[in-house]
């Protein structure tokens, strides 16, 4: 028989192999670095632009950046932020090379979900952040999941979690406490009305003095910015049961998107969030505070259930929300919850696999111009390698066969490439809010 300590030691013994298979498998330093991109890549696949043409405008200029030149050879090879410095300085037949962002408005969210476990949400979030970065975007990306598979991939480990969504959350409780304490005092006739009482544990923990940035990590891409996870952030899931109880009147699935709010508007182009597989306080908040809901599935008929029950709980669970409605302060939010946009997007298909070619046309039948046109296909290229989950877009393509690499490459970019178009429809569409 198995009782709770006996899972703590299989958990203690698994913990120090995996840092066994940390130290083997990893450079000295431990730190997730970003490569060159070579100067075939920024022509065609990041400026899109004649290489030629590019080639002639860098040696006009030879105050633009130059990159490295490898000792083989003719390739130049050009970090990201010198990548960025062109994208400023050039234009090529007039035209500027920087990315389409419509004027004044904050950065457009997007919640990457699915109740679906292993439906390809993390790998989903961590390609559309490379290739909005690729595409010369600002990125920050929330990681909801306490898995922390997003984090991990993008090389943060041993988060505190104070410092994850769980740690904007009781921030949050604590800020709107005091908020709606205050209003009450205020008030005239509110001489009778009860103040809202927190226990010391949750406001002697520090997290009322936390600024804005101090939820906010860099990551080896330079405009890449995360809040991560931790496995300890799954402890919210119970802590904000008791939270909810403390203060029925907190709307607790706002606290990120009112976090998110006293971010400066162009401080980023798009916020991403990387959702857990469950219903639950934390997904409650992404999808909140989204303006888009991407949903990836896999091509399976199992998939396909899930999915729509998916729809179904969170349905459900936004409708509960609505209540809400009268308790919080006028004008602060809209209630019903509506979504800029809403699409599904099918993960790990394989074009000549007849399931799943049947499950597409299902998808499409069902959900009509719901369902994104270019499907991420199955590749072996993205496949977790050691202890960083790489990215195509991360991958040198000199390290595996050019086919597989560019296969992948091309599938992740029409996904993308759609899902930015969805956005800036989208984008397009928000009111200035606040
Ligand atoms: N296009 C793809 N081709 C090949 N493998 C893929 C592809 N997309 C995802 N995978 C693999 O499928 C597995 C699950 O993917 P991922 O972690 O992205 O799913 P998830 O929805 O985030 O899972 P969870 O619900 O646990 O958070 C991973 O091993 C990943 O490498
Ligand atoms: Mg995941």
């Amino acid at each position: 028989m198995f009782n709770h300590e006996d899972l703590a030691q299989m958990q203690a013994q698994s913990l120090k192999m995996q840092g066994w298979i940390r130290q083997q498998t990893f450079s000295p330093e431990l730190a997730k670095t970003l490569r060159r991109f070579s100067s075939w890549e920024v022509g065609e696949l990041i400026f899109k632009v004649n290489q030629s043409t590019l080639r002639g405008r860098l040696a006009a200029d030879p105050s633009l950046p130059q990159g490295q030149v490898e000792e083989d050879g003719r390739q130049r090879w050009y970090s990201l932020e010198e990548i960025n410095e062109l994208r400023r300085r050039l234009k090529v037949n007039r035209k500027s090379l920087m990315p389409e962002r419509p004027a004044g408005k904050r950065a457009i969210r997007a919640a990457i979900a699915n109740f679906k476990g292993g439906a390809g949400k993390s790998t989903v979030a961590l390609h559309f952040a490379h290739a909005a970065a690729l595409d010369g975007y600002r990125v920050l990306c929330v990681d909801f999941d306490p898995q922390a598979t997003l984090s991990h991939s993008m090389g943060l480990f041993d988060v505190a979690e104070e410092y994850t969504v769980w740690g904007v959350m009781a921030r949050d409780l604590i800020h709107e406490t005091e908020r709606m304490n205050s209003a009450t005092q205020g008030a005239e006739s509110g001489a009778a009305l009860p103040q809202r009482q927190l226990p010391s544990s949750i406001t002697d923990m520090g997290l009322a003095g936390l600024r804005v940035n101090d939820f906010i990590k860099p990551t080896s891409w330079p405009t890449i910015d995360l809040i991560p996870s931790c496995a300890n952030a799954a402890f919210v899931e119970f802590a904000s049961a008791q939270y909810r109880h403390l203060n029925p009147e907190w709307s607790f699935f706002a606290a990120v998107s009112r976090y998110l709010d006293s971010i400066p508007d162009d401080a980023y182009d798009l916020i991403l969030f990387d959702c857990p597989p469950a219903i639950g306080y934390q997904s409650m908040n992404a999808v909140f505070a989204a303006d888009v809901l991407y949903v990836p599935s896999g091509p399976g008929y199992w998939e396909y259930d899930s999915t729509t029950s998916f729809i179904g709980q969170l349905a459900e669970a936004l409708e509960d929300l609505s209540r809400f409605a009268n308790v919080v302060p006028a004008g602060t939010m809209n209630l019903p919850k509506v979504f800029h946009d809403v699409r599904f997007l099918l993960t790990r298909y394989e074009p000549n696999n007849d399931l799943h070619r049947a499950m597409r046309s299902a998808f499409e039948k069902v959900f009509g111009d719901r369902v994104a046109q270019n499907p991420i296909e199955l590749t072996r290229a993205v496949e977790q390698s050691g202890r960083f989950l790489s990215s195509i877009y991360e991958i040198d393509y000199r390290d595996m066969t050019r086919e597989t690499w560019r296969r992948a490459r091309t599938s992740f970019d029409g996904a993308y490439d759609e899902f930015k178009s969805h956005l800036l429809t989208a984008w397009d569409n928000l009111e200035d809010e606040q």
